[in-house]
C-alpha cells in the first residue's frame, strides 16, 4: 500500500498516521475527515529543493497552490523555504494569510480580472505570469496607475503532448492556455514597449500526473531554443526558464512515476546541455510542483453507513461521503487504494463497490475492488488523497465539506474546520 510518510499499522491492526492511530481521529473529529501527513509534506519539500538546488544551483522550487490550498499547509509550505503559485485571487489571498514571502509568489491564470491584477500589485507578488497578449495592456496600464514595477513571465504554449489523462493536458497545440510559441517574441516587443513591465522569463506547463521525463526534455528543447532566439533577435537574455509542475505520483500498484532523483537529473542535465548549445546566459530554473508535494501526505477517512447486497449482482458499501469530497473518479476516471482503517492485517476477501452518498448514479469511488469484511459503522480510508481532492471539493446536495487534520508526532490539529450548516447558508438571501 502507498501510505504516507509515517503511515504504519499499529498493534491493534489500526492504520496509524503522524503517530494518531485514524479510528481515534474519526472519533475525535468525525468523518468524512481529510488527514494530513505533515513529516510526509515537509520531506518533499525538502527533497525537491536539496536536489535541484545540488544539480542546478539557480533553481527554485514554487508550490502549485492549487494542489492543495489552505492557510496551514501555505504555512508548512513556506517555512520549508519553498516559493507559491497561485492562480486565482482566492489562492493569493490564502498565500499572503499564510503569510508567504510575497517576493516568491508567481501569479498564474488565463483569465486573471481586473481586480485580481490589482490585488496581486498591491501584494507586490514577484512575478506575473503573462497568459496572453491583451493581459500585458491590463497589467501595465494597472502598474502605472499604482506606481510598480512589474516582472513578468511569458506563459509559453511549447505544443508538447505529454502522455497523461486528456483532461490534464495543458502543453498541445490546440489549448487554452499560454501563447504560442511563434508568437512569443511579439509579445516580448509588446512588454519591451510598456513603461513598467520588465520581461524575465518564459513559463510552460505541459500537464499532470506525467510518469517520464520525455515531454519535461522536449518543452526545455523548446524553452531554451526560444531563449536563444530572443537573445538573437531581440538582444534580451532569459533571466529565467519555469517549467510548470506535472510530475505524476503512484496512486496505486502498477503506476510507475520516476523518481524525483531521476527527473531532476535528467531535467538539469537537459536544461545545462542546450544552455550551453544556444550559448545562454545561465537562466534561473524554476519549478512548480503541486501533487507531487501534497498528494502521498493525505488520507481520507469515511465511515460506512450501509452495506447493500444486490444478490447475485453486487455488494455496495455506502460511505458518508464521495463526489463532493473527491471528485476525481468520477471527473477523470481516477483509481486510488481503499483499506478498512481498523482491520489493516485482514484477508481481503470481498468483492465491493464503494459508493458515495450524493444523489448520483456515478458517485462511486470504487468498483469491484477487494476489501477485507467490514460493516456498518466501519471506517474506511482512502489512500493518497492530498492533492486535489480539498482543493476541488464541493458541497453538492448540501453536504458539507470535511475537516482538514495534520497530524504529526501523535499530535493532530484542525487546519480546515468542519463546515456547518451556518457556513454553507451564509450567503443566501431570501
Ligand atoms: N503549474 C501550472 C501552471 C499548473 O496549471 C499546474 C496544474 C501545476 C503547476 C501543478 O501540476 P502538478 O504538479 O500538480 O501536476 N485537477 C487535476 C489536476 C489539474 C492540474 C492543473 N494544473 C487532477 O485532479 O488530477
Amino acid at each position: 500500500m502507498i501510505l504516507p510518510l509515517t503511515g504504519s499499522i499499529n498493534k491493534l491492526g489500526h492504520l496509524e498516521v503522524g503517530g494518531c492511530d485514524v479510528i481515534d481521529l474519526a472519533k475525535k473529529y468525525g468523518t468524512p475527515l481529510y488527514v494530513l501527513d505533515e513529516k510526509d509534506i515537509r520531506e518533499r519539500c525538502g527533497r525537491y529543493r536539496s536536489l535541484f538546488k545540488s544539480k542546478y544551483p539557480n533553481s527554485e522550487v514554487i508550490f502549485a497552490s492549487k494542489a492543495l490550498c489552505a492557510t496551514g499547509v501555505l504555512k508548512i509550505i513556506s517555512e520549508e523555504g519553498l516559493g507559491v503559485d497561485v492562480s486565482s485571487g482566492g489562492e493569493l489571498f490564502t498565500a499572503l494569510k499564510a503569510s508567504f514571502n510575497t517576493g516568491k509568489i508567481y501569479f498564474h491564470g488565463n483569465n486573471k480580472t481586473r481586480s485580481e491584477i490589482e490585488e496581486g500589485l498591491a501584494a507586490s507578488v514577484g512575478r506575473f505570469v503573462v497568459d496572453n497578449l491583451s493581459e500585458i495592456d491590463i497589467i501595465d496600464e494597472l502598474s502605472v496607475k499604482k506606481g510598480k514595477k512589474t516582472k513578468a513571465l511569458i506563459r509559453v504554449n511549447p505544443g508538447v503532448e505529454a502522455h497523461t489523462h486528456e483532461a490534464v493536458k495543458t502543453g498541445q497545440t490546440d489549448s487554452k492556455f499560454g501563447i504560442p510559441k511563434e508568437s512569443v517574441l511579439d509579445a516580448i516587443k509588446k512588454i519591451t514597449g510598456t513603461r513598467n513591465i520588465k520581461f524575465v522569463g518564459l513559463h510552460a506547463h505541459i500537464g499532470s500526473q506525467i510518469f517520464d521525463s520525455g515531454g519535461f526534455l522536449t518543452e526545455i528543447d523548446v524553452l531554451t531554443e526560444l531563449a536563444g532566439n530572443i537573445r538573437d533577435k531581440l538582444g534580451i537574455d532569459v533571466e529565467e526558464i519555469n517549467i510548470g509542475g506535472g510530475l505524476g505520483i503512484k496512486y496505486v500498484e502498477g503506476d510507475d512515476p520516476a523518481s524525483l532523483e531521476d527527473i531532476a537529473e535528467a531535467i538539469t542535465k537537459r536544461v545545462k546541455e542546450k544552455v550551453a548549445e544556444f550559448r545562454l546566459k545561465v537562466p534561473k530554473l524554476v519549478l512548480e510542483p503541486g501533487r507531487s508535494i501534497v498528494g502521498t501526505a493525505g488520507v481520507t477517512l469515511y465511515t460506512v453507513g450501509y452495506v447493500k447486497e444486490i444478490p447475485g449482482i453486487r455488494k455496495y458499501l455506502i460511505v458518508d461521503g464521495g463526489m463532493s469530497d473527491n471528485p476525481r473518479p468520477m471527473l477523470y476516471g481516477s483509481i486510488y487504494e481503499f483499506a478498512a482503517a481498523d482491520s489493516m492485517n485482514a484477508e481481503r476477501t470481498e468483492k465491493v463497490t464503494i459508493a458515495g452518498r450524493f444523489c448520483e448514479s456515478g458517485d462511486v469511488l470504487a468498483k469491484d475492488v477487494l476489501m477485507p469484511k467490514v460493516s456498518a459503522g466501519s471506517v474506511i480510508a482512502v489512500l493518497c488523497t492530498g492533492a486535489y481532492n480539498y482543493s476541488m471539493s464541493s458541497n453538492y446536495n448540501r453536504v458539507t465539506r470535511p475537516a482538514m487534520v495534520l497530524v504529526s508526532e501523535g499530535r493532530s490539529r484542525v487546519i480546515v474546520k468542519r463546515e456547518s450548516y451556518e457556513d454553507i447558508t451564509r450567503n443566501d438571501n431570501v
